[in-house]
C-alpha cells in the first residue's frame, strides 16, 4: 500500500486510494482536511497575501492582539486541520500508523522538509520536541571533563544553559556565563558582536553556546563570522540556539559552519506544540551518547535518528510538521521577511516619535529580527503588560533589563500596521 506522501496533492491521492480500498467512511473527514490544506497552500503561493486576510486563516481569538510569537507560535487553521486528520487516521488503525510502518517513509519526508528549512541534509536532522531537549541531549551525551569549559553569555536562554550547569556539577567541567548589556543592543555592530564573544574565549573553552536570535532584545548574531573567529580562538564546538530564528529568518546551518543547532518549530514555523529539531555535524553526533535508549535502535546506529527513538511517540503531531513547513513555504521566505521588516520599521518610527518610549533593539534589520524591545518609562513593564492584556487583549512580554523597563513585541505574518499603531497608542495611554 502506498503511504502518505509529501505534497498535499500526493496525500489526497493516497487517501483516495485508501478510501477506495474500503475505508471510505473513516477516511472521508481526513480527505476533506487535505483538500482544505492544498487549497490554502495554492492560494498563498507567490507571496500574494495580506496580513488582515491572513488573520482569518488562524485560530486567534477576535479580541486578542497577539504580538508574542516569540513566546509561542499559533498554528494556521489548515495545519491544525491536517493535524486533526492525522489523529483521526491514526485512530482508524493505530497499529498500522504507529508500528506497522505506514508513517516510516513520511517521517523521513518530515526530516527532509526540516532539513530544507534549516539548510542542512536530512541525515543530520534529529526530530526532537523542542530546543531545550536538543541541548539537554547534547549536554547529557557529550564527554567533557575537568579541563573543559562551556561558555555562554547572559543572552543565552535557560533552555540552552541549564542543562550544561546541571551536568557540569556532576562531571566536573566548568560553565562560565559572561554578561552582555541588553541596553547596549541598539549601538552594536557585527564587529562588536563577534568581538564581545571572542574576547571571552580562554584556552579551556571547549564549547561556545549562542542564540542565533536572542529572546530578550532580538539581536541576530553573524553566525558565519562568529564561528570562524571562535574556531581560530580554539573553540572545539559552536552550538546554536535557533528557537527564535528558524522560520523567521533564513537559516543555513551547514553554510554557517556551526556544529550543532537546536530549534523549536512551534514558534516561527507555526507547527503543533512540542516539536523540535536538532542538527549535529556527523563528527559531533558521533561523540554524543544517546539520551534515550530502546529496543530496535541498532537499526539507526550511526544516523541522526539514533538520538530520537525513545519508544511510542505522538506521530500525528510529527506528521503535521511537514504541513506547517509547507504552509510557511507557501507564504514565502522573501515575502515574510519583507513583512517583518516593514512592520519593524513602522514600529520603530512610532516608538522614536514617542516621548514615553525608546527603541531597544539593534537598529539594522541585518542584526535584528521580528522581535523588538520597546523601553517604557515611569512604570514597571510587568504592570504595563498586564494592563495591556486586561484592557485591550494585547499579548506582549515584559522584561526588566537591570532596571530598564521594556516590552518585547514579536509580530508575525497576520499582524499589520494598524495593530502596531493601536499597540503604541495603548501603551502611551497607560504610561
Ligand atoms: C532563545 C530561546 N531558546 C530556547 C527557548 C526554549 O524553547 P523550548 O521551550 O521550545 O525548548 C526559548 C523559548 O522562548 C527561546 O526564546
Amino acid at each position: 500500500m502506498k503511504h502518505p506522501t509529501s505534497s498535499p496533492t500526493d496525500r489526497r491521492a493516497f487517501l483516495r486510494a485508501l478510501a477506495g480500498a474500503g475505508g471510505a467512511a473513516a477516511l472521508a473527514p481526513a480527505l476533506g482536511r487535505y483538500e482544505a490544506l492544498a487549497h490554502e497552500i495554492a492560494s498563498l503561493q507567490g507571496g500574494a497575501w495580506s496580513a488582515p486576510a491572513l488573520r482569518e486563516r488562524y485560530l486567534l481569538a477576535a479580541d486578542v492582539s497577539y504580538l508574542n510569537h516569540a513566546s509561542i507560535g499559533t498554528v494556521p487553521k489548515a495545519v491544525h486541520e491536517a493535524h486533526v486528520a492525522y489523529l483521526r487516521l491514526c485512530e482508524s488503525n493505530p497499529w498500522l500508523y504507529m508500528w506497522g510502518g505506514a508513517w516510516e517513509e513520511p517521517r523521513e519526508r518530515v526530516r527532509a522538509a526540516v532539513a530544507g528549512v534549516l539548510g542542512t541534509s536530512p541525515d543530520r536532522v534529529t526530530l526532537t520536541h523542542n530546543t531545550t531537549e536538543g541541548f539537554s541531549m547534547v549536554a547529557a551525551g557529550l564527554d567533557l571533563g575537568p579541563r573543559d569549559e562551556v561558555l555562554f553569555s547572559s543572552f543565552n536562554h535557560p533552555g540552552a544553559s541549564v542543562c550544561w550547569e546541571h551536568h557540569a556539577a556532576r562531571r566536573g567541567y566548568r560553565v562560565r556565563r559572561f554578561a552582555l548589556a541588553a541596553t547596549d543592543a541598539p549601538g552594536w555592530s557585527a564587529d562588536d558582536l563577534v568581538r564581545l564573544h571572542v574576547e571571552q574565549i580562554r584556552p579551556e573553552t571547549r564549547v561556545l553556546v549562542v542564540p542565533h536570535v536572542d529572546n530578550i532584545v532580538g539581536v541576530r548574531l553573524p553566525l558565519e563570522r562568529l564561528v570562524r573567529a571562535a574556531r581560530d580562538a580554539g573553540v572545539a564546538w559552536v552550538l546554536v540556539d535557533g528557537a527564535q530564528s528558524a522560520g523567521m529568518i533564513p537559516v543555513d546551518v551547514d553554510l554557517s559552519g556551526v556544529d550543532g543547532f537546536s530549534t523549536s518549530p512551534h514558534k516561527w514555523l507555526q507547527a503543533p506544540k512540542g516539536l523540535g529539531a536538532l542538527v549535529l555535524t556527523p563528527d559531533l553526533r558521533a561523540r554524543v551518547h544517546p539520551t534515550w535508549v530502546t529496543w530496535g535502535q541498532e537499526r539507526w546506529a550511526g544516523t541522526a535518528r539514533a538520538l530520537e527513538d525513545y519508544g511510542t511517540r505522538n506521530l500525528p503531531e510529527l506528521m503535521a510538521l511537514e504541513d506547517a513547513i509547507a504552509f510557511q513555504r507557501a507564504l514565502g521566505v522573501d515575502a515574510k521577511e519583507r513583512h517583518y521588516r516593514a512592520l519593524r520599521d513602522h514600529l520603530r518610527a512610532r516608538v522614536e516619535a514617542s516621548p514615553a518610549l525608546a527603541w531597544g533593539s539593534p537598529t539594522s534589520w541585518d542584526l535584528g529580527a521580528s522581535l523588538c524591545s520597546i523601553r517604557v518609562r515611569g512604570r514597571p513593564a510587568a504592570d504595563v503588560s498586564a494592563e495591556l492584556y486586561e484592557r485591550f487583549g494585547t499579548v506582549v512580554r515584559p522584561f526588566d533589563l537591570g532596571g530598564v523597563q521594556a516590552l518585547r513585541v514579536s509580530p508575525n505574518v497576520m499582524n499589520d500596521r494598524a495593530e502596531i499603531d493601536r499597540f503604541v497608542e495603548h501603551v502611551e495611554a497607560l504610561l
